[in-house]
Formats: structure tokens, sequence, C-alpha cells
């Protein structure tokens, strides 16, 4: 899959699908030539280097006035030598100055792929999956050697960099900037889109024209926010979710990060991601390597949701790993709505047996359970049972809630300590505080220094200590606040820089240890709902809770968004109660239902209050997510028709063979007397004739008919979704059964 011209220095990456090549100039430095849909290889690309003389421009060498680094597309741009775009990296050697010069070596191909250490990265099963090819580069004023790592994998449209930098000079470097990926495309026609938003609002598609100039989303909060999501993605602009390019870049990493497009004068656009410069400085001593987290780059010409088909399939595949990867997920039911802190043992017994009726495998013991925790003031930190709310501790709750026939799972909240807590009395000097500077709290607590390793230990052996007396089988990893003030007591003054990577560094390693303990633990990755959901966290947890925002129609905004680069096996997803505790809306329990399926499924309420019909909807809900859960979860997702911008949010789960699809269709607010509507469906086959149910619906059409003409939706004399129920209704959804005849 690489494929060298030794003369020319030419490195193509080609899987007969997508093609990367780049090049090293007659400078030494690495030029970028294309990236996109597979060209067919040949003798020769360097035709592609496009130089022209420039006025007012600055050249590498007297006597040339047609190379400059302005104008040359490049893989990895550095600081300082004729280049006045913003750098991939920035280097400050011992005398102060900042240039970089980096020089090709030599290159070297790998079966495979390499793991990066303490990092998150995508992995493959045997060598044939991913080829690598490392280009070693080297600063020889600093001796400095960089390695490029480029793996194009072979099932998947995808293309995985990180750099490594090894200080083999006799002085410390400072590392200012050190991108994950940069790439110069040769145009910049293109829209970019971005995940953006808020808490209980995370991952809304935000689609904007690009313009000279910078565009760019990111994160200094410690956490990959709820804000902006860690990912950019091009698209042309008549590109749609179906059809046309679409260009995805993905950064495997939950800290700060910076994702930038930024297009010059020339219509170039250069691309780049990795952890935010701002804020970040890491001291690199003599002998000392720093690696940077993995970015992911992926192509489609099938529009979005090729793009996104392509994200699943490799962080599903090969990024989520480990017992849970492709086992079914449990369904659950979480009490933190129906009970916030206020519950003893037998309020919970009664709320699980209820949910053991209804077939639900898994009940999860939300925050409260620990320490003094009434509220959310005090006893973060304590990870030892309230006996006052639970008298026979964890051991004997989840002994009783596996006798009656249910998993357990326990809420932390590892990296956070209240000082009214007996943690924060015996260690008050493990927190992230800056000497001489109050300290910002949030949610009444503030963050543990996990740049530490005696914090990170202390913190493990509690929760080491629990996870082996107890039965539990799932935990939910809880993060309520970003980090302020960040300064480390550990670290001298110039590695001050380090310590947000550092922290996140240290919540990998915790995350690792526990993996590595109870390897069938399963991990729920949640930071105030969605304020740390990507792709780092999934190499840990294999799902994360989407959104505090439990309402169904919220989260048909945030589904969607966050459907662009994640699976659906790692969303959880579930039904709360009515009206919604965050938007107060009340909307039927299908559609909550319908909505939920459609990710890692659950419940978020007290089933106990729930009349006798809607206790049979619930069990005919878990029914059908059981028999379906491994089919939606092996799925190909399309997204069809966005609540961004319209009436209905649409979208179809279908079977990789294109036997079975399963399409959920919600239309937020009731219309009268509207148009006939159909939608035309994806992913089917053209020839097979196939059977459409729906709850009242039952027709038989063939694959190219639900694909070009679509599948009928509504009622044409009521201009409803045809449900039966013949009355207007707010937020009804349809769940619609594709199986082919
Ligand atoms: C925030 C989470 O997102 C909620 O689901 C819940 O676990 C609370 N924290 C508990 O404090």
């Amino acid at each position: 899959m690489i494929i060298v011209n030794e003369q020319e220095k030419v490195f193509h990456l080609n899987n007969g699908r997508i093609s990367y090549l780049f090049y090293v100039m007659e400078s030494g430095q690495l030029g970028h030539l294309y990236f996109g849909k597979a060209l067919t290889q040949k003798g020769s690309y360097l035709h592609m280097v496009e130089k022209v003389h420039r006025p007012m421009t600055t050249y590498i060498t007297e006597g040339d006035l047609y190379t400059s680094y302005e104008h040359l597309r490049q893989e990895y741009p550095c600081y300082g030598t004729s280049d006045y775009r913003y750098p991939a990296m920035e280097i400050q050697g011992g005398d102060g100055s900042r240039i970089c010069k980096l020089e090709y070596q030599r290159y070297r191909i790998i079966n495979g792929k390499k793991l990066l250490p303490g990092l998150p990265a995508t992995y493959v099963e045997d060598e044939s999956e991913a080829s690598t090819v490392e280009i070693v580069m080297r600063d020889s004023k600093y001796a400095l050697e960089v390695v490029f790592s480029y793996s194009i994998f072979r099932d998947f449209d995808a293309i995985a960099r990180s750099v490594q930098l090894v200080n083999h000079g006799k002085e410390a470097l400072l590392v200012n900037r050190a991108m994950s990926m940069s790439i110069d495309f040769p145009d910049a026609a293109f829209q970019s889109v971005q995940l953006s938003g808020a808490w209980a609002r995370e991952r809304y598609v935000h689609v904007r024209d690009l313009q000279p100039g910078i565009t760019a989303v990111s994160s200094m909060r410690g956490n990959s926010s709820h804000q902006h999501n860690p990912f950019l993605a091009l698209k042309r602009k008549n590109t749609t979710e179906q059809s046309g390019e679409a260009y995805g870049f993905s950064l495997i990493y939950s800290g700060n990060f910076l994702a930038q497009a930024e297009v010059d004068n020339y219509q170039v656009l250069r691309v780049m991601l990795g952890i935010n410069p701002f804020g970040f400085q890491w001291k690199l001593d003599a002998a000392a390597n720093f690696t940077t987290p993995e970015a992911v780059m992926v192509y489609s010409n099938a529009g979005l949701n090729g793009m996104s088909q392509q994200f699943h399939r490799l962080y599903q595949n090969r990024l989520v790993r480990g017992y849970w990867r492709d086992r079914e997920r449990p369904v659950l039911i979480n009490n933190w709505e129906a009970t916030q802190f206020d519950y003893v043992e037998e309020d919970l017994i009664r709320f699980a047996t209820k949910a053991k009726e209804c077939d639900i495998e898994l009940f999860v013991l939300d925050d409260g359970w620990f320490g003094a925790r009434n509220d959310d003031k005090r006893g973060l930190g304590d990870w030892k049972a309230n006996t006052q709310k639970l008298p026979n501790g964890i051991e004997g709750l989840s002994k009783r809630i596996e006798a009656l026939g249910m998993k357990f799972g326990l809420w932390f909240e590892p990296e956070m300590v209240n000082k009214d807590s007996d943690f924060f009395r015996m260690h008050p000097d493990y927190i992230i505080a800056t000497p001489e500077r109050s300290v910002s709290h949030g949610r009444n607590q503030f963050v543990l220094d996990f740049s530490r390793r005696e914090v990170v230990d202390a913190i493990y052996e509690q929760m080491y200590t629990l996870l082996s007396k107890a039965k539990i089988s799932y935990i939910k990893w809880d993060m309520n606040r970003s980090i302020s003030e960040c300064y480390s007591k550990a670290y001298h003054s110039d590695q001050q820089g380090e310590i947000f990577h550092r922290y996140i560094l240290g919540v990998y390693d915790l995350h690792e240890r526990l993996i590595q303990a109870f390897p069938s633990l399963l991990i729920e990755s949640c930071a105030s709902g969605g304020g740390r959901f990507d792709a780092g966290m999934l190499y840990y947890a294999p799902q994360g809770w989407v959104s505090d925002d439990s309402d169904a129609i919220e989260r048909l905004k945030i589904q969607y968004g966050t459907s662009l680069v994640y699976p659906l096996s790692c969303m959880g997803a579930h039904v709360s109660a009515c009206p919604n505790e965050q938007v107060g809306r009340q909307t039927p329990l299908e559609t909550r239902g319908n909505v939920a399926f459609t990710g890692a499924f659950g419940y978020e309420l007290d089933l106990n209050k729930l009349s006798v019909n809607e206790i049979e909807t619930v069990k005919k809900q878990v029914a059908f997510y059981k028999e379906n859960r491994n089919f939606i979860a092996k799925s190909d997702f399309y997204r069809l028709c966005s609540p961004f911008e319209t009436n209905f949010a649409a979208w179809e789960a279908v079977a990789p063979d294109g036997k079975r699809a399963l399409v959920t269709v919600t239309r937020i607010l009731s219309e009268i007397n509207g148009p006939y509507r159909r939608l035309p469906l994806c992913g089917l086959l053209p020839e097979q004739q196939y059977h459409i149910k729906s709850q009242y619906l039952s027709y038989n059409a063939y694959g190219d008919e639900l694909m070009q003409y679509g599948m009928i939706l509504e009622d044409k004399s009521s201009g409803q979704i045809i449900d039966g129920s013949g009355g207007c209704q707010d937020f009804r959804s349809v769940l619609y059964e594709i199986t082919a005849v």
C-alpha cells in the first residue's frame, strides 16, 4: 500500500480507494502533492509541484527566485524560514531562537502500525491491515530528530498520522508547537464543518464558507469540551450527505486541541490538527522524546455520510478495543434523573426490581453513594460507600442487584475532589492550583493534579479496592469541570506548559490500569454529558454519555451531529421521564425510545412511576432493542434528513449486506395539511424486493424504488406521518423496518 519512487523521493500511499502523496523537496523538507480519490501509480508526480515567481516573497536560496516555502505546499511546515502561514512546529533552542529546519534523512516501511506510548491510537490486529511509512527528519543545529509516521489502512479510507521528536543534542529544547498533522490543499473551494455547542447542546453541525485567513475551533479548557469537538471536515459546496467530496480530520485526544484551516491569498488551504499550542510548551531534555497524539484523516467521495461511515468503521473496529468491542452492550437503567442524591438502599432495590421486570440488564448507581455526598458540595475523593444510605456498602448492594439477576454499575468522578472530603483534608496539595493565586471552582469542586503519578496512584488504589471487592461490571466515569489556574507543584517552572498534556496522560494512565486489572469492566465516559466526547476516550471507554440533555427532541440534533464522527455503539442514549428534566418537554414514550434505539440504549427514570400501559411499552422497547442491538451496532448509518434544516430528523441503519434497514423518522412539530412526503433511502440493493413495515404501514417495494422514488412517509389525506393515530401531534416518531423479502 506504500509505493516509493526512490529517485524522486515520492511516497504514494494507496489502498485502491484513496491516495496520499508527498515528496522530499530539494531543500530536504517534505512537500505535499495530493490527498483524495486513488490515483493510478505512475513514474513521476513532480510536475504537480507548482511554483511561480511572486513579488514580495522571501526565497530560500540566493539566486533562486522561485523556491519559497510560502508558495510551496508542505507536509509539516516549521516556523521561521520564508513561510508566513501558521506552522505545524515551532522549536525554541537554548540560544532563544525559534527557527527549525527539518531535513529528510531516511524512511522506513513497517507492515502494520505501531501503538503510541501512553496515548490512545488506532491499531491493527494483523500486519496486513495497514502499512506505515516513517520519515526520519533532522534539524542539524539542534540535533533534533523528528519522525513523521503515516499509516494507511487496507479496509478503511483513512490515514493515521503522528509525530515523534527525539532530542539527540546536549541541551534541552522547548517544543512550543507540535501539531499531529498538517496538509496543504491545492485549492480552497471548500466549506468547513465543525461540531460546536455548549452543555446540553453538544456537537451541533456548523458549516462555514472558507475565506482567506483562519477558520478554527479549539479548546483551552483541559478537556476536549462541550464547546468544540476535536474534529474538522471539509466539503465542497455541492457536497451533500450522500454525494460529493468530503475530508474529515479527527484527533484521537481528549485535552486541549486546535483544528485550523488557513486559506492563503493564492487559494492554498492549510489544515492542521493537534494539541493546542496556546498554553503548551514541552521541555524536551537531552535524550528525551515526545510523541504527539494521533490524527486521522478520512477521504470520501460519497458525501458526508461516506466520511462518517469510514470514521464509524475505523473507530468501532480499530480504536475501541478489548472485551466490549464486539459484544452486545447491556440495556441499562441509571438512577440520576430519578433520584439525584436523595436515596437509600431500599429505594434502589425497588428501582432495580422494576427494571428487572422490564428485562433491563444493568443497574447503574449514579452520583451520591460515597463519602458525605448528599449534595454537590462534598464527598468527591472519598470513594467509600456512605453507609447511612447504603448500610451494606457497595459490596452488599451489588450482591443484592446481582441476586435480582442484573449487573451492577457505579458512578465515579475520579479526577475531582471537594474541599469537604477526607481525601482533600489528607492531601490538600493534590489539586491543580497556581501558587499565590486564588483557585476557581466548578460545581464546588477542584481538579486533582493527574500530572502527578502519586495522585493517580492514590485514586487508583481506592477504585481498585472497591472494584475488587464488589461486583461491579460497569463504571460511569464522570468529569464535571474544566481546568483553571493550571499549574503543578511537582514540576519545575520551565515545565508548566506541560501540565495540561501531562494531566490527560494521567487520565489515560488511570483508565489503562483499570482496564488491565479488570478487562471485562465496561467504562462509559461522561463529562457533564458530552464535555469530553472524543476519539481519545473511545480507546478506553467504548461508550460515552452523549449529553446531559436527555430530551428526545433535543437529542435529534445532538445525536445527528455526534454521528458525523462517532459510531452508534458508542453513543449512550436513554429514555428519560416526562416532562423532561432539562427542557420540560412532553414527548411520546415511543419517540423517546425510537431516538434512543440508535445508540447504547438505556433508561434514566423511575419505572415505578409509569402506568401499566407505559410499562408494557418499555418491555416492548427493551425486547426490540435486544433483538436489534447487534444489527444496529454493526450497521451502516445514513443521515437522511437534518433536524438543523428541516422539521424532520430521519436516519437509517442498514445491514452491511443491504438486506435489512431500520429507518427512524421524527417530525418535530405537528403540521396540518402538509405536502406529500417521500424519503429516499440509501444503501439498499436496487433489485431486491423489501417489505416495509411500521406500526400501521405495510407494503412491498424494490430497493431502487425506495432509493429513487423514496419510501412513502405520509398519509396523503391528512399530511401526517402515517401512524394511524389520525390526529396531529408534536414530536411524533415512526420506526420503519425494511426487510428483504
Ligand atoms: C453529570 C452527568 O452528566 C450526569 O449524568 C450525572 O452523572 C451527574 N453529573 C451526577 O453528578
